[in-house]
C-alpha cells in the first residue's frame, strides 16, 4: 500500500510533458505540446499534452488522461506500479516497511522481472569492475576492442564469472526465486539443476524507452564456432524483441534533435559510433528489421540512414528494411561501408571526421542505392533489366505520399534511362493491384470524404473572408512542398527554351512579388515573410519549425494545415488532366497560383462593377468598362491556362 499523502506528493510533483516525453517526441504548440500518439498508428501527430492541465489527449484514438494513466496504458502497468514508477522517477521515497516474503511474491510479475533484471545488471557490472576474473577476462575484452569507461559505464556493459551459477546463488541469496531467473533467462536448465546462462560472457544490457533493463546480450569471448556467439534473453512479458531497439534509450534525444536515426546492426557497433559521439545511433540486434521498431524510430524522426556492413549480407539486410521504412512514409538513406568493415571496426579505424564525411558522402536515397547495386550484375541482359525495373517500381510503389513517389519514379527514369512514362505505367499497375487487394483505394475515398465534410463545417461562407481559402492552399503548399523542387520552363543566357529546377516556395513568393500580390491573412503574412526571408538566407523552413512554431496561430495553421493531405483525386476534380503523377506537384503550384491570381482579379472585378453602378459620370463609367474588360481578358487567359473554359 502506498500511503495516501505519499500519493498525493507524486501527483502534485509530476510534470505530465516530461512524463510522456520520455516515451514521445513532443513539440511545442502554443500552451500545449504536440506528437505522434503512442497508442494507435499515425503518422501526423494528433497526440497533444496540456501542462496546465496536467493531462494528455489525443484526437486520433480518444485516449485521454494523466501522467499515471498514461504510464499504466503506456507500460500496462498497474496503478500501483505507474506511481512507483513516477515515484522514483522524481526521487519520491514511498515509505513502506521492510517487505515480507509473501510481498515479494504479491509484488506484480512485471515489476519482479525489472527488479531481477536490474538486480543482475548491477551483478554483472560490478564483477566486471571488482573482480579479478571480470577485470582479467571481461574488462580486458571490452579495452582491447577499444570500448573506454564511459561507453562502458553508459551502456551498463558487465561480465558473468565463468562458474556453474555464481550468480543464481547470489541471486536467491538477495530473495531472488530459481523460477523467476529461469522466466527472464538469467538461468538455464530447470529448478532442479538451474546453471547461469551466460557463463564467461560479456554482457550486454537491452533498455527500454525509460532506461529500464528488460533484457541482455551475452557474447561468448573464444572462437569457439560451436557455440553460439551471443545468448541473448528470451521473449517476455518485458522483452519483445521486434519492439526493441538497442541504444534507443541513449540515443532517442540526439535522433530527435538531429531529425535523423542511424541505424546499425549490432551491439558493439552502437557502442563503437556513441563513443564516437554519433549518439542518434542504435541497432536492430541482428534481428531483421520490423516494423515496429520502424514505428519507434517514427516518433523521433522520419529519416532513417542504414548504415550496414560492405559486405553482401549487410546490404542485403539493408534491402529488406527499406521496403518497410517506405511504407511507413519514411524516408531512408543507406551507407555501405568500404569492404570488410562494420560500423563497429571503421568508427574505430578513423577519425571522427573521416566517418562523418563518409557518411554524408555515401548517404544514397533507396532508389539511386537499388537501382545501381541491381544493375552491377546486369549489364545489357533485357530479361534481368527487366526484372531489376520490376524490383524498384515495386519499393516505389509502397511509399504512401504521391508526391514522393512521383519523384523517385523521375530519379528511376533517369538512372535506368528509362521513359517516365513506362515507369507510370507500372507503377499504375502495381498500385491498381495493390488498391484491389488491400481495399487500399476505399480507404483513401474515406478519407476524401472526411475532409469535405470538415472543409464544410469551417465554410460558411459569409464568415469567410474572400480569397481565403485560395491563399490558404497556397500556404498549405508552401508548407508542405516549399522545399521540393519542380521543373519550370525557361531560357537560358542565349534565350534556348531550357528546364531548371526551382523551389515551390522560391516559384511561388518570387512569383506573387513578381505581380505585387500579397495576403490578406496576417497568418499568411507573417509565414510568407518567413519563405521570404528564408529564400535570402538559403536555408528553407521545415514542417517542424512551422508546427512547433512560438506563435500559436502558426504552429496550429501548421498543425491543421500538415495533417491534410493532398489526394490527386481533387485535382481531377477541378478537370485538370492530370497524365502522370510526375508532374502533379508543378501542376499543383501553378493551378493554386493561378486560382489564387483569379480569385484577386475576380475581387477587383467586382468592386468596379460595383464602382459603375454607383456612378453617374458617363466618362468615369466608360474608363471603369474599359477596366473590367481588360480584368475579363485576364480572367479569361488564366481560365484557359487553368484548362477550363469560363462559362460566358
Ligand atoms: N546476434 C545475435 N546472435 C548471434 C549473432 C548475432 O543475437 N548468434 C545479433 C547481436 O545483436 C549482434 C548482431 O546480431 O550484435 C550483429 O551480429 P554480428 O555482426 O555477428 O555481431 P557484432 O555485434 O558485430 O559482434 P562483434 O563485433 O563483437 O563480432
Ligand atoms: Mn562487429
Amino acid at each position: 500500500m502506498i500511503p495516501q499523502d505519499t500519493i498525493t506528493n507524486i501527483l502534485d510533483t509530476v510534470r505530465i510533458e516530461e512524463v510522456v516525453g520520455d516515451f514521445v517526441s513532443l513539440k511545442k504548440r502554443g500552451a500545449n505540446l504536440i506528437g505522434v500518439c503512442p497508442f494507435h498508428k499515425e503518422k501526423t501527430p494528433s497526440f497533444i499534452v496540456s501542462p496546465a492541465k496536467g493531462i494528455f489527449k489525443c484526437f486520433g484514438c480518444g485516449k485521454a488522461g494523466n501522467s499515471v494513466r498514461f504510464i499504466m496504458e503506456h507500460e500496462h502497468y498497474s496503478y500501483p506500479e505507474a506511481l512507483r514508477f513516477l515515484a522514483q522517477k522524481y526521487g519520491i521515497v514511498i515509505e513502506e516497511k521492510e517487505r515480507t516474503p509473501e510481498e515479494m511474491v504479491a509484488l506484480n510479475e512485471r515489476e519482479r522481472m525489472f527488479n531481477v533484471n536490474s538486480f543482475a545488471q548491477q551483478y554483472f557490472s560490478d564483477i566486471m569492475k571488482n573482480n579479478d576474473e571480470g577485470i582479467a577476462v571481461g574488462m580486458s575484452y571490452f579495452r582491447e576492442r577499444g570500448f573506454r569507461d564511459a561507453v562502458i559505464d553508459k551502456f551498463q556493459l558487465g561480465y558473468c564469472l565463468n562458474q556453474r551459477d555464481a550468480f543464481i546463488q547470489h541471486a536467491i541469496k538477495n530473495g531472488y526465486s530459481k523460477e523467476l531467473l529461469l522466466k527472464v533467462g538469467l538461468a538455464s536448465g530447470n529448478e532442479e539443476r538451474a546453471y547461469d546462462k551466460y557463463q564467461g560472457r560479456v554482457i550486454f544490457p537491452i533498455h527500454n524507452l525509460t532506461g529500464k533493463v528488460i533484457g541482455f546480450g551475452a557474447r561468448i569471448l573464444s572462437g569457439d564456432k560451436t557455440k553460439a556467439k551471443y545468448l541473448n534473453s528470451p521473449e517476455s512479458e518485458i522483452y519483445n524483441k521486434s519492439q526493441t531497439l538497442y541504444g534507443i534509450y541513449f540515443a532517442k534525444n540526439e535522433i530527435s534533435r538531429l531529425d535523423n536515426c542511424i541505424l546499425v546492426e549490432g551491439y558493439a557497433d552502437v557502442l563503437s559510433m556513441h563513443q564516437a559521439g554519433i549518439e542518434n545511433t542504435v541497432a536492430s540486434s541482428g534481428t531483421s528489421l520490423t516494423t515496429e521498431q520502424i514505428r519507434l524510430i517514427s516518433r523521433y524522426t522520419k529519416n532513417i540512414t542504414i548504415l550496414y556492413d560492405g559486405d553482401s549480407a549487410g546490404i542485403h539486410a539493408a534491402l529488406r528494411g527499406t521496403d518497410m521504412i517506405l511504407e511507413e512514409g519514411m524516408n531512408v538513406r543507406i551507407v555501405v561501408l568500404p569492404p570488410d568493415e562494420d560500423p563497429d571496426s571503421f568508427v574505430q579505424h578513423n577519425p571522427i571526421e573521416v566517418v562523418r564525411e563518409y557518411i554524408s558522402n555515401n548517404a544514397k536515397d533507396f532508389i539511386s542505392f537499388k537501382t545501381q547495386l541491381l544493375l552491377q550484375n546486369v549489364q545489357n541482359d533485357p530479361i534481368r533489366r527487366a526484372e531489376v525495373l520490376k524490383d524498384i517500381v515495386g519499393s516505389i510503389a509502397v511509399i504512401p505520399d504521391a508526391i514522393y513517389r512521383a519523384t523517385y519514379i523521375r530519379e528511376c527514369s533517369r538512372l535506368m534511362e528509362m521513359p517516365e512514362q513506362s515507369l507510370m505505367n507500372e507503377l499504375n499497375k502495381l498500385l491498381r493491384a495493390k488498391a484491389k487487394k488491400t481495399g487500399f483505394g476505399q480507404q483513401e475515398q474515406e478519407v476524401v470524404i472526411e475532409d469535405v465534410k470538415i472543409e464544410q463545417q469551417l465554410s460558411p461562407v459569409d464568415i469567410v473572408p474572400v480569397g481565403f481559402y485560395q491563399e490558404q492552399e497556397l500556404v498549405k503548399l508552401l508548407l508542405m512542398y516549399g522545399d521540393k523542387d519542380i521543373d519550370v520552363d525557361g531560357f537560358d543566357e542565349n534565350n534556348n527554351p531550357v528546364v531548371y529546377k526551382i523551389s515551390v516556395a522560391s516559384f511561388i513568393i518570387d512569383d506573387l512579388k513578381n505581380d505585387d500580390l500579397l495576403f490578406n491573412e496576417d497568418v499568411h503574412k507573417i509565414i510568407f515573410d518567413i519563405f521570404d526571408r528564408a529564400l535570402d538566407e538559403g536555408v528553407l523552413p521545415k514542417e517542424q519549425y512551422f508546427i512547433s512554431n512560438e506563435n500559436p496561430q502558426i504552429a496550429e495553421l501548421a498543425a491543421n494545415l500538415l495533417s491534410s493531405k493532398y489526394k490527386l483525386d481533387n485535382w481531377e476534380k477541378h478537370d485538370i488532366k492530370v497524365k502522370t503523377e510526375e508532374d502533379v506537384l508543378s501542376k499543383m503550384v501553378v493551378s493554386t497560383i493561378l486560382r489564387f491570381k483569379d480569385m484577386v482579379i475576380d475581387d477587383k472585378r467586382n468592386d468596379i462593377t460595383k464602382q459603375i453602378m454607383e456612378s453617374t459620370n458617363i466618362d468615369d463609367q466608360m474608363i471603369l468598362l474599359h477596366k473590367k474588360k481588360k480584368l475579363d481578358e485576364l480572367r479569361i487567359k488564366i481560365n484557359k491556362e487553368l484548362g477550363i473554359v469560363v462559362a460566358k
